[in-house]
């Protein structure tokens, strides 16, 4: 609970801290990883950095953080620490790290404000910082047991035992755990990290959904090619694992996490919607696998919108898995459609002339600016906001907007 003495510090200075958060930010970073280099080198994403994506996210999360304290002061925003702890699980934080992460944070937020941060100020804010490093500790603890490892031990060695080329750009990989044991539990819809190790020697982490739930001990990510332009260079790690990883190689993956899953009751019978664009079509193909391993009667509408035909991967898995269900049916939108799918929309997803299902669980997932389009076209149809769940490929900059 923030206290009263806390909170009205907290809220005189807010503007200033909020509006000097991206410089912080950037401050805090790079004294933690000039001083502790080994974060960068095998913990954090490299490209985010560079893009400024996860700097964005963490200043984004602190200050929304904050206004849910002002609001309520025993506030634990659900959404906004389910999201990040599931992440931090992901990557293996522990909860020693949170006073490193408190040391460069402070000193970063002392230097860009100089003579403003009184003693008292100081310490208004650190009781900000730790109720929520408190609230996502415990939440990463439970995350760890319920996954069976050791908190940060999320490691173990796959194995590729097949690679499939989905379209041009999209490539899956069909995994086995190395050492011949159990895959871990995983909820259809979440995702893993794989950990790599770069032509420079140093280690990068990316997350990936898992895609399919192939049976007995095999799991499946489905990797697209990210290529660069005047925006950026070529993504580093899915260019490695598109030119270099073969069947027969070895993968270190996380174990499971995502907060973004089906977690209905097994003989649930309410709707499920799954929309997505492009490369967001894979966790709704794991979740449709899901459904039918299940043999679920669920209504099951299935939405997705691509380029083309050709670039939309596990395009005849998802008419195949459509076809196992009793109740479902899929509407697909190209912007250069083909005779392929002859019964596709043509254009970006325009939900006017579709039916949704009443109280249906929607999940979404693709690019930003295609789930804000299609979050407001399904807000203005009536799906309530607490309905719509969503996954971003990447550090999430939306969250702040829609936290409530
Ligand atoms: C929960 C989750 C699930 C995901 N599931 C999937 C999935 O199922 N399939 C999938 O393909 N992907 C998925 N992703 C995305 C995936 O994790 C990676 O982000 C993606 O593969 C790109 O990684 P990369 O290393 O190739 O690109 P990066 O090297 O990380 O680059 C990413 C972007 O940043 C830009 N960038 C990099 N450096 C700079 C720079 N210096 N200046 C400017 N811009 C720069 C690049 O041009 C590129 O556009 C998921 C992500 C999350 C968070
Ligand atoms: C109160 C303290 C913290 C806050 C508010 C915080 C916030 C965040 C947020 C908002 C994200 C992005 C989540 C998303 O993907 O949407 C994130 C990711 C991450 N955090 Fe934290 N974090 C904190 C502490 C830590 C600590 C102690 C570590 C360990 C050193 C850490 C390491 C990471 C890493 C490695 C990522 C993923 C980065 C990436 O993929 O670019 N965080 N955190």
């Amino acid at each position: 609970m923030l206290s009263a003495e806390s909170a009205a510090l907290v809220r005189a200075t807010l503007p200033a801290v909020a509006g000097a958060l991206d410089e912080i930010t950037t401050r805090f970073y790079a004294t933690m990883f000039h001083d502790r280099p080994e974060l960068l080198d095998g913990m954090f994403n490299r490209g985010n950095q560079a893009s400024g994506a996860q700097r964005r996210a963490l200043a984004g999360s602190i200050a929304g953080f904050a206004g849910a304290l002002l609001a309520d002061p025993g506030a634990r925003p659900d959404g906004l620490l389910s999201r990040i702890a599931h992440k931090h699980a992901a990557v293996g934080v522990t909860d020693d790290q949170y006073t490193v992460v408190h040391k460069y944070l402070f000193g970063a937020i002392a230097e860009v404000l100089g003579d403003a941060v009184t003693p008292e100020v100081a310490a208004a804010w650190d009781e900000v910082y730790w109720l929520m490093a408190g609230a996502l500790i415990s939440r990463e603890a439970l995350l760890y047991q319920d996954a069976g490892v050791q908190p940060g031990g999320i490691w173990r060695p796959w194995t590729v035992v097949e690679r499939r080329t989905e379209t041009p750009d999209v490539v899956s990989f069909v995994l086995r755990p190395a050492d011949g044991g159990r895959a871990p539990r995983a909820r259809a819809g979440q995702y893993v990290s794989v950990r790599v190790r770069m032509a420079d020697g140093t280690h990068q982490l990316r997350q990936y959904s898992l895609s399919s739930n192939p049976g007995g001990e095999l799991r499946r990510i489905t990797v697209k090619r990210v290529t660069g332009g005047a925006d950026g260079p070529d993504g580093e790690v899915s260019t490695l694992l598109h030119d270099r990883l073969r069947e027969g190689d070895g993968l270190l993956l996380s174990a499971p996490f995502g907060d973004v899953f089906l977690d209905d009751p097994v003989d649930a019978t309410t709707p499920v919607v799954l929309v997505s664009a492009g490369i967001g079509c894979t966790p709704m193909t794991g979740i449709l696998a899901h459904l039918a391993a299940l043999r679920s009667i669920r209504p099951v509408l299935l939405l997705h919108a691509d380029r083309s035909p050709g670039d939309h991967a596990l395009r005849a898995e998802t008419h195949d898995l459509v076809g196992r269900l009793p109740s479902a049916r899929a509407v697909f939108w190209y912007d250069r459609p083909g005779p392929e799918e002859p019964d596709a929309r043509t254009g970006p997803m325009d939900l006017s002339g579709t039916e949704l299902p009443d109280d249906a669980t929607v999940f979404l997932c693709g690019p930003l600016p295609f789930m804000r389009e299609v979050r407001g076209q399904l807000l203005g149809a009536g799906v309530p906001a607490r309905r719509i769940r969503y996954e971003v490929f990447g550090p999430d900059l939306w969250l702040p907007d829609t936290a409530a």
